[in-house]
C-alpha cells in the first residue's frame, strides 16, 4: 500500500501544536544566565535546565531520550519490531547568542516534537511508534552558535564523529576551557566520541530555522526550501602597537591599535562588499591597556567571513589577509590571526530539497542559507534538508527576532508532510 503524503489530522490540531511552540518559546526565553535578555550558552546550568525541558516534553510523546556525551538531548521513537531501525533525525539546537531572540534555533527543536506529535502512531494502549520503516529522532543540539568558546556547532560536530582534540584547550571568556567546562556539566571528556552517530544508523536530517534573513518576507511567502548553506570561517586577530600617553604622543610617534584594528573592519566591508554572496563581519573589538587618556597599544578583534562558495570565501580571506598587511605596515602594527571556526559549504540533497518543497506545496521558493546551521555538520554523516520560516524584517540574534504563529502552523505541516514525502520514496 502506497504511503499517504498528506497529513490526515483536522486543521485544529495543527493550531494547537502552533500554539503549544510559541507558548514553549516564551518558556524557554526564561531560562537565561542574563535576566532581562536570553542568554544560554553551552555547559550552563541553563544548557542543563533546557535540556530537562527539552527531555520532559520529549517523553510526554512516548518517545526515549539520552542526554548524549555531548549534551546533546536525543530522542526516539522507532517502529514496532524495529528498535534499532535506521533514524530520520530531526532538529536544531537550543543554545543562543549573547541577548538573543525566542525562535532562532529554538522553532527547529518544538517544531520537530509537533511533528512526531502528528504523524506518530498509537497503539490501543496508547503506546507510541513511528509509523514509517525507520525511527523518529528529534535532537535539541548543545552548541550551534560558538557563543562560549568561539568554535560553533560544536553539539553537531560531536555527532558528527568530527571532535578535534585541540578544541579541549578553547577557553571561555572566565579562561575556563572547554575540558573543565565538560567536566563541570558532569560530563567526561574522554567519551565525547560516544556522540557519534554512524551513517549507516541514519535515513537523512531535516531541519526547520527561520531565515534570519529579509527574503521571504520581502516576497510575501511563508516557507522555503533550503538549497545549501554557506561557507564559513572565523578568526580571532591581535594588533600589536604601543601604549603610549594620549596627551604626550604627538601623531607621527603613535602606532595606535585601535585605529589599524578600525581601519581594518573598514577593509573587510570593502572588500566583501565588491564580492557576490560573501559577508564579513568584525563582531568584536576591544582596546587595550582600555583606559581614556592611553593611546591603545593592542586591539583585539574578531572576524565572521561567509560565504556560497569555499574558494571565494578563502580567496576573500587572502585578499584580507594582504590588505592587513599593507595597513599595518603603514601604521607601523604588527597583525596576528587565529582561527578558531572553519565550515565547508554544505549543500542539501536534491530529494531532500524535494520532499521539503513537496511539502510547502505550491510554488515552494528555494533560498540559500547564509546563517550557520547544524546541518552543516550533520551534512558529513547524511543526506541533510532544510526548511526556512518567515522572519519578519529579517531581524535574527537580537531580542526582536519574530516569526508568526501562523507561519508555525504552515511550517509544521510543511515539514510533517515532508516526512511523509520521504517515508513515501522508495529506498
Ligand atoms: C549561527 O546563527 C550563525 O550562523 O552564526
Ligand atoms: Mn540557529
Ligand atoms: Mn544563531
Amino acid at each position: 500500500m502506497a504511503l499517504a503524503t498528506r497529513l490526515q489530522v483536522p486543521p485544529e490540531l495543527i493550531t494547537v501544536a502552533a500554539r503549544r511552540v510559541m507558548a514553549r518559546c516564551e518558556e524557554l526565553a526564561r531560562v537565561t544566565s542574563t535576566p532581562g535578555s536570553i542568554t544560554r550558552v553551552y555547559l550552563s546550568p541553563e544548557h542543563a535546565r533546557v535540556n530537562r525541558l527539552a527531555a520532559e516534553w520529549m517523553r510526554e510523546l512516548g518517545m526515549t531520550t539520552r542526554q548524549d556525551a555531548a549534551g546533546n538531548q536525543v530522542s526516539r521513537l522507532a517502529p514496532v519490531g524495529a528498535p534499532d531501525a535506521p533514524a530520520l533525525l530531526l532538529g536544531s539546537h537550543l543554545d543562543t547568542v549573547p541577548d538573543a531572540g525566542r525562535f532562532d534555533g529554538i522553532i527547529g527543536v518544538l517544531m520537530a516534537l509537533e511533528v512526531v506529535r502528528l504523524v506518530r502512531r498509537r497503539d490501543e494502549d496508547g503506546v507510541a511508534s513511528s509509523p514509517f520503516p525507520f525511527a523518529l529522532e528529534v535532537v535539541a543540539f548543545s552548541d550551534e552558535e560558538g557563543t562560549r568558546f568561539g568554535k560553533a556547532l560544536l553539539g553537531s560536530s560531536a555527532v558528527a564523529g568530527q571532535w578535534e582534540a585541540s578544541w579541549w584547550d578553547l577557553t571561555d571568556e572566565d579562561g575556563v576551557t572547554l575540558r573543565e567546562a565538560f567536566r563541570e556539566f558532569g560530563l567526561d571528556p574522554g567519551r565525547v566520541g560516544e556522540a557519534a552517530r554512524r551513517p549507516d544508523e541514519l535515513v537523512a536530517y531535516l531541519e526547520a530555522h527561520i531565515e534570519q534573513g529579509p527574503e521571504l518576507h520581502r516576497s510575501g511567502q511563508a516557507l522555503a526550501a533550503v538549497s545549501s548553506i554557506a561557507s564559513a570561517r572565523r578568526f580571532q586577530l591581535i594588533v600589536e602597537g604601543e601604549a603610549r600617553h594620549a596627551g604626550g604622543t604627538p601623531y607621527d610617534m603613535r602606532r595606535d591599535a585601535l585605529l589599524g584594528a578600525s581601519e581594518a573592519a573598514l577593509a573587510v566591508e570593502r572588500i566583501c562588499r565588491g564580492e557576490h554572496h560573501i559577508v564579513g563581519t568584525v563582531g568584536q573589538l576591544e582596546a587595550f591597556p582600555g583606559a581614556v587618556n592611553v593611546v591603545p597599544g593592542e586591539a583585539h578583534f574578531s572576524l565572521d567571513l561567509r560565504g556560497e562558495f569555499d574558494d571565494t570565501r578563502d580567496h576573500t580571506w587572502d585578499e584580507i589577509a594582504r590588505e592587513l598587511d599593507a595597513i599595518m605596515g603603514r601604521r607601523g602594527l604588527s597583525w596576528q590571526a587565529r582561527e578558531v571556526h572553519s565550515a565547508p559549504a554544505v549543500f542539501c540533497a536534491p530529494l531532500l530539497q524535494d520532499v521539503v518543497r513537496a511539502g510547502i506545496g505550491g510554488e515552494a521558493p528555494t533560498l540559500f542559507s547564509r546563517a550557520g546551521h547544524d546541518a552543516m555538520s550533520i551534512g558529513a554523516i547524511t543526506d541533510v534538508g532544510m526548511l526556512f520560516l518567515r522572519n519578519p524584517d529579517g531581524i535574527s540574534h537580537h531580542p526582536d527576532e519574530a516569526v508568526s504563529g501562523d507561519d508555525v502552523a504552515v511550517g509544521i505541516q510543511a515539514l510533517a508532510e515532508a516526512v511523509l514525502h520521504l517515508a513515501a520514496e522508495p529506498r
